[in-house]
């Protein structure tokens, strides 16, 4: 059984359809025009796990790309780069393999991949910023604090980095009136912003955190809605891992009295997936901020 708090790399594999499905189109537009016109870029992704954003981009990027991925699990950064070899090559684009780096060509195109093992907390000791073009940040923020995110984010305004996150988490539902629904998706969210050795996460908190932030720092700001839509029998491995998941967070943070109410109620979820019949929906907001 997976931990809350592991990455699951087998679970990010199969986030990526949903997480592609999401994306707001009207942000990722506002990022793409913003580099209209350039040569090439270097990209900073933070906690970039099983790599899929570079995956997402790097045929959409028209130009050269260098990217830097910053992700504190050394094996998953390993799997994200022989991840992105195979569906490079699946593509047609040649792959030259180094050590923790990569390179994919195409005709006169270069994308070069390269990760660093350590805490995306200390940017500013890992990367010289002043060669950074923009920071992509999917599904972290909300693993952070308040006031972890204020140090980073302040970073990026001195420097006028643009910044483009998606997956911010905001909520949750189910297509079920159970009122049981309601408690164990807050118990969930309280799992989130449990008090960790860094502070309390942002959680549910971190989209309007950031809008706030940067609005008040007269940056500009595109952003939108993007929703994970795990309908009935096609999502029906994807709904698994996200009982699972919550399974485990709810763990940590259940009162005695709850458990039974808890363990029906996960059970009457895992029927109804294995009938095609649960649809869940977690709404994120995705952003591009630009500071000029
Ligand atoms: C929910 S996953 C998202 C992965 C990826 N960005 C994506 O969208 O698929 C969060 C990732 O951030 C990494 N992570 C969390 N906190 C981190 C930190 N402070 N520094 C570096 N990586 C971190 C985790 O190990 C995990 O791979």
């Amino acid at each position: 059984m997976e931990t809350a708090t592991f990455a699951n790399i087998h679970w990010h594999d199969e986030r990526f359809k949903y997480d592609c499905e999401a994306r707001n189109q009207a942000v990722e537009q506002a990022c793409l025009s913003h580099f209209d016109g350039k040569n090439g870029i270097t990209i900073v992704d933070l906690g970039s796990g099983t790599g899929s954003n570079c995956l997402y981009f790097f045929e959409k990027f028209p130009f050269h790309q260098n990217w830097i991925f910053i992700e504190k699990e050394e094996k998953v950064s390993k799997y994200a780069l022989n991840r992105l070899s195979i569906e490079a090559d699946k593509k047609g684009y040649e792959v030259i393999h180094g050590t923790n780096q990569l390179e994919l060509k195409k005709e006169s195109k270069s994308i070069k991949i390269k990760y660093l093992t350590d805490s995306f907390l200390n940017l500013v000791d890992l990367v010289n910023l002043d060669e950074v073009d923009l920071v992509m940040a999917s599904a972290v923020f909300d693993l952070i604090s308040f006031s972890q995110f204020v140090d980073f984010g302040s970073v990026l305004l001195e420097k006028r980095l643009p910044l483009f996150t998606t997956l911010n988490y905001a909520e949750m539902n189910f297509n079920s009136d159970s009122p049981s629904d309601v408690v164990f998706i807050e118990k969930y969210e309280s799992f989130m912003n449990r008090p960790q050795e860094f502070g309390k996460a942002m959680g549910k908190k971190c989209p309007r955190i950031l809008v706030d932030f940067f609005q008040k720092q007269e940056a500009k700001i595109k952003y939108g809605p993007s929703i994970w839509k795990l309908e009935g029998e096609s999502a029906q491995v994807m709904n698994h891992h996200l009982l699972n998941f919550m399974e485990s967070a709810s763990r940590h943070i259940m009162e005695n009295e709850d458990e039974k109410l808890f363990k029906d109620w996960i059970t009457s979820k895992r029927e109804a997936v294995e009938e095609g019949v649960l649809n869940t929906y977690v709404q994120y907001y995705d952003m591009f901020i630009s500071n000029q």
